[in-house]
């Protein structure tokens, strides 16, 4: 039996050791550092070592000789990780240093979109704030200012006057809010349209798109209030109709696997694009992630009726083309529930009650910030747990999955009531 270690301790991580763990070909997962959720997985075991110990996570490799290593975040791959496991011989699946770059630094990225002639809004880097704000003046507002390195989703503000780009400028390159990740920023045009996410698996040759996806990054009901890393999100994205997915693989996806390869950096691992589609039907690139996204997995993972252990398998020794995925065709929707106050500060260490006690057949009550004391689970983050449920459609799917959450609480819960209501708007 193999033995899988998903390095990594949110809902994404606890959903790809969850898939993990229902392959018949494996016989352990160990996560690190995992959380309730996965500490109360029946094949699975956490071990207490951070996702960005990249040290102490290679010598646990080193030790352990994992069959498979999934990385879920985007620090240990930006910082290489994928690379060490790999010169050691254990099979890992997530981009090496060079590739992670796509994410990494939005100027690669915005870079590398013009010279693969890959549509994205026009933009310019700075380093220097008077030159940047020179810039802003002459295109006026909208305008998104963008710190170049990786600030856990803070790094991007939209500026609706130019005085509140003048103010990301200065703290970003002057105040240096984001230390050295803003050391560099963008400035680029505000695209107007639906967002939606793009992910696909790829040796660096094949792809596999896994089912689109949308989320919703504004902490309140329509999406108003500060930005998070995700409240919610649900799979498949109508807006992505058959026409626009092949656009999507022909025009961005295919150009960026094959752009990487020219570069002569070679992309084995998830890519995810987070994509603009305008009213006029056109689309360009938001972002790359070069990592799943959560709580985009959480909805995709519950569809996914493959193996992922076997995809992941096939990726890592290139032979992605023989692999065919299978999808269960009903919608599944994920609901964030966070603590009170996420994305500003916020209390932990509550208990949480009302977590269901067995497994459900079309439903998924995936942890985040979770720790398990004793036989109690309490909330240990911002964003707690992602409740998520297949339903005949996203309306339904949504209707599960509230159903769901409503019997949860804990001190403090908060989530918003209205996840899917785009795509619920669409089916009626
Ligand atoms: P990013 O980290 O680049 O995806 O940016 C985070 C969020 O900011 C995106 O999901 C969008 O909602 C928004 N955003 C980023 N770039 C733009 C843009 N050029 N125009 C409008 N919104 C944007
Ligand atoms: N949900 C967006 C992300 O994972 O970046």
């Amino acid at each position: 039996m193999m033995k899988v270690m998903v390095v990594g301790g949110g809902g994404r991580e606890h959903a790809i050791a969850w898939k993990a763990s229902r392959s018949p070909l494996v016989g352990k997962v160990i996560v690190c550092p995992g959380n309730a959720g996965t500490a109360l997985e029946p094949k699975a075991e956490n071990v207490a070592i951070a996702a960005d110990d990249s040290d102490s996570l290679l010598s646990f490799a080193l030790r352990e000789r994992p069959d498979l290593v999934i990385i879920g975040p985007e620090a240990p791959l930006t910082a290489g990780l994928s690379d060490l496991l790999s010169a050691e011989h254990i099979p890992c699946f997530g981009p090496g240093r060079l590739a992670a770059q796509l994410e990494g630094s939005k100027v690669f990225a915005k870079e590398f979109l013009m010279r693969h002639r890959i549509d994205t809004a026009s933009f310019r880097c700075f380093t220097d704030p008077r030159e940047a704000k020179e810039y802003v003046v002459s295109k006026g507002a909208p305008l998104v200012v963008k710190a170049d390195g990786l600030a856990a989703g803070k790094g991007v503000l939209v500026a609706e006057t130019v005085e509140e780009a003048f103010d990301a400028v200065d703290s970003m390159l002057i105040r240096r809010s984001f230390g050295d990740a803003g050391k560099k920023i963008i400035v680029e045009d505000c695209l107007v349209g639906e967002e939606a996410s793009f992910i696909v698996m790829t040796d660096g040759l094949h792809i596999v798109p896994l089912a689109t996806s949308q989320d919703h990054k504004a902490r309140d009901d329509g999406d108003r209030g500060p930005n998070t890393g995700g409240m919610g999100a649900y799979s498949p994205a109508p807006v992505i109709d058959r026409a626009m997915h092949d656009r999507i693989m022909k025009d961005i996806i295919e150009p960026t696997i094959a752009g990487m390869a020219l570069e002569g950096i070679n992309y084995k691992g998830f890519l995810y694009a987070g994509l603009m589609i305008t009213q006029e039907g056109s689309v360009k690139v938001l972002e790359f992630n070069c990592r799943l996204g959560d709580p985009e997995t959480q909805p995709i993972l519950m569809r996914l009726k493959s193996d992922i252990v076997e995809m992941c398998l096939a990726a890592v020794s290139g032979n992605l083309s023989g692999v065919e995925v299978l999808w269960d065709p009903r919608p599944a929707l994920g609901v964030v529930m966070a603590a009170g106050g996420y994305p500003g500060s916020y209390k932990k260490g509550y208990p949480i009650y009302g977590l269901p006690e067995k497994d459900l057949p079309d439903a998924k009550v995936f942890h985040a910030g979770t720790r398990l004391e004793g036989k109690k689970v309490l909330t240990s983050g911002g964003r707690v747990l992602c409740v998520t449920a297949l339903g005949t459609s996203v309306g339904t799917a949504k209707e599960n999955a509230y159903a769901l959450a409503r019997g949860i609480k804990w001190e403090d819960a908060y989530y918003r009531k209205d996840i899917g209501y785009r795509a619920v708007a669409r089916e009626k």
